[in-house]
This record gives C-alpha cells, sequence and structure tokens, in this order.
C-alpha cells in the first residue's frame, strides 16, 4: 500500500468489484477516461478484467485509490517496457464528488513516485482527450508536458476530439515535485 496526504493506493480486494464494476459503468466517466466506445459489461466481466491484469504484473500495476476510507477510484501503470524503462499511467476517480479537490492529482504523484523511486523507470507517458481540461490541468500539476497531438483523432460523443500524448521524464519529476519521492511512505 502507498500512502500519501490525501489518498492511499492500495491492492484490489474482492469486496471492491461491486464499487469498481459501478463506476467502470457511468458513460460519462467512461467518454473523458476512454478512446474505445463504451460497451456495457457485468459485474463479473469487469471482475475478470482485472483479475486478468493481476496474473500480469510485468505488463500491468494495478490499485484502487482509497480517501477517508472510501474507494474513490482506480489507477494504473500499464504498458511496462523493461528495455526503455517507460510505462504509462492511467487514472480514474470514479467518484465525481471527489474531482476538483485535489485527489486525483496527489494520486498521480504518488503513482509517479512508485514509477521513479520504487520501479526505477526513466519516463511515465499519457494519453488523454485533448479537450479533457481537467485532467490536462491535473497532470500538469504533476509535470507532464504535451508531447503530441494527433488532431480529430478519436470519434467521442458526437464529435471527433485530438488525442494528445503527455510524458514526464525522471530528471523532471524531481525538478517538478521537490520532495515528491517522499510523498508517498509505501508502509502497510
Ligand atoms: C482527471 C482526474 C483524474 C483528475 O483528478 P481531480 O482530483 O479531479 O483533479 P485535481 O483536483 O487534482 O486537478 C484538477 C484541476 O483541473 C482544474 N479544472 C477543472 N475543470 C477545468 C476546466 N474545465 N478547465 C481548466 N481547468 C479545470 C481544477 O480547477 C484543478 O486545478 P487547480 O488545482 O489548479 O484548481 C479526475 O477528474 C477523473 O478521473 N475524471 C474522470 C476520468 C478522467 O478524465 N480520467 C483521465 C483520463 S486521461
Amino acid at each position: 500500500m502507498l500512502k500519501g496526504d490525501k489518498v492511499v493506493l492500495r491492492a484490489v480486494e474482492s469486496g471492491d468489484f461491486p464499487r469498481l464494476h459501478e463506476m467502470s459503468s457511468d458513460v460519462g466517466v467512461h467518454l473523458l477516461a476512454d478512446d474505445e466506445p463504451f460497451i456495457p459489461h457485468s459485474l463479473e466481466q469487469r471482475e475478470a478484467e482485472i483479475k486478468d491484469w493481476l496474473k500480469k504484473p510485468e505488463q500491468v500495476v494495478f490499485f484502487v485509490i482509497e480517501a477517508d476510507g472510501r474507494l474513490i477510484g482506480d489507477c494504473a501503470l500499464h504498458h511496462l517496457d523493461s528495455t526503455s524503462r517507460t510505462c504509462a499511467l492511467g487514472i480514474m476517480i470514479g467518484d465525481r464528488a471527489y474531482w476538483d479537490k485535489g485527489y486525483g492529482s496527489a494520486a498521480v504523484r504518488i503513482l509517479l513516485d512508485y514509477a521513479f523511486r520504487l520501479r526505477n523507470f526513466h519516463k511515465v507517458w499519457l494519453t488523454v482527450r485533448g479537450d479533457n481540461e481537467r485532467a490536462v490541468r491535473a497532470y500538469t500539476k504533476c509535470g507532464f508536458v504535451e508531447e503530441g497531438r494527433m488532431r480529430q483523432q478519436v470519434w467521442i460523443d458526437g464529435a471527433y476530439r485530438d488525442w494528445v500524448y503527455m510524458g514526464i521524464l525522471r530528471e523532471q519529476w524531481s525538478a517538478a515535485a521537490p520532495g515528491g519521492e517522499s510523498s508517498a511512505d509505501g508502509g502497510g
């Protein structure tokens, strides 16, 4: 478990699946978070998908995000590349009451600390809808910079949207977040 001041990142437990399914079934959240069309899925399908990730820790590292003792979302490192030392970051705060209060960026900072300090990655990258201003702002606060923009690349929610690549290098992480490397005490 990775502990920060605002959020805890911990392993998924069997009792978490109904809540995770509820959050991944929120179409509005899905449209912000994903470039794939929304497809309805059962609790069993969601549980199987996550359990499949757990079997492949060399490819995906999955955490649930807890705040105030509540499960508010999930996040992961994926596309782990052991040669180039790069990985991708994904996050979803499914509980809308927790948006815009710093919980997402707190979780991202902990995930970056895990990627750089504990896993010795060189770079973390992500993709985001160009018009997802909340997410872009949260990532920018954590030190990510735009690295590429595929114009009108994805059809989401009735329109073509830009698909943006953002990245942060290890040296930018140290510079962007002094003291950030101790943000997660790793205890527990
Ligand atoms: C994106 C997400 C992880 C961010 O987490 P969060 O806790 O809401 O974000 P934070 O509070 O840390 O930061 C959000 C920032 O965006 C700002 N913001 C919100 N709406 C905005 C808008 N329309 N335009 C510009 N900035 C905006 C907030 O004011 C805040 O900035 P500030 O701290 O300088 O005031 C979370 O909102 C989420 O999961 N959303 C739904 C799914 C999603 O979009 N996932 C990301 C996929 S790439």
